[in-house]
């Protein structure tokens, strides 16, 4: 009936506890001030401007998103494929409304997106989709939980699926076994370039997000 019909929500996700939202947005403009500052970003600027010479504002060039979160399953009010399927599991129904710990492990930025890797718990990975990240890549092998990720901002015009997308490029690049030009160690870590734009932050301590599980309508 109708009502079963707009029981989906538009995704299910860890949805962050406010206060931790604006430490983990003040740690991503802190972040984005350093890089931006530094003479290795500099001197691959056209990677964002298109030009060598052309300055750019990180902090305007990311747009931020809305409230803080990492999906799980898009259900698009149930057009999604397999969304019916994830919501009746029994993970799902007996988890939803529980608290756990995200732990952050990274900041990355592309000129399309910025977001926050996160590393899921074998608890967590239950409450994860399986075709995650074959839905994005099929012709990759990577581990499940390998697209988590929290989206910090995008760029004008795009979508925040594009973050996630940017993060098992970097993940297959790390999988094959590029380390990234290391560039320098900041205050969270050290800082790593991957090429066409790509710089990963891997954190020290990573960071442990309080945080809800359960769903957002819009
Ligand atoms: P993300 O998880 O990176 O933030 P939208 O507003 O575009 O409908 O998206 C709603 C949420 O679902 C966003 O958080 C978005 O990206 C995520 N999302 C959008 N499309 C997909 C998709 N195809 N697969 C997984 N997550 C998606």
């Amino acid at each position: 009936g109708p009502l079963e019909e707009t029981s989906l929500p538009l995704f299910f996700g860890w949805f962050l506890c406010p206060s931790f939202q604006e430490k983990l947005r003040s740690m991503a403009k802190d972040f984005l001030k350093t890089l931006q500052g530094l003479e290795a970003f500099k001197k691959h600027l056209s990677d964002f401007t298109g030009e060598a010479e052309k300055e750019v504002d990180l902090e305007q060039h990311f747009q931020d998103k809305g409230m803080l979160h990492c999906t799980t399953k898009l259900c698009d009010y149930g057009k999604a494929e397999g969304s019916k399927e994830y919501a009746e599991q029994q993970a799902v129904k007996d988890r939803y409304g529980s608290m756990s710990e995200l732990k952050l492990s990274a900041l990355f930025l592309t000129p399309r997106t910025l977001g926050a890797r996160v590393s899921l718990t074998e608890d967590q990975l239950q409450l994860w989709p399986a075709d995650a990240e074959k839905e994005a890549m099929p012709d990759a092998d990577l581990p499940p939980g390998s697209r988590a990720h929290v989206t910090l901002g995008c760029a004008e015009g795009v979508e925040p699926v594009q973050t996630g997308l940017d993060l098992l490029e970097l993940v297959l690049l790390q999988q094959q076994g590029q380390e990234g030009e290391q560039v320098q160690d900041l205050d969270l870590g050290p800082l790593a370039y991957y090429g066409k734009g790509m710089w990963v932050l891997s954190l020290h301590e990573s960071s442990l997000a309080p945080a809800c599980f359960c769903s957002y309508y819009g």
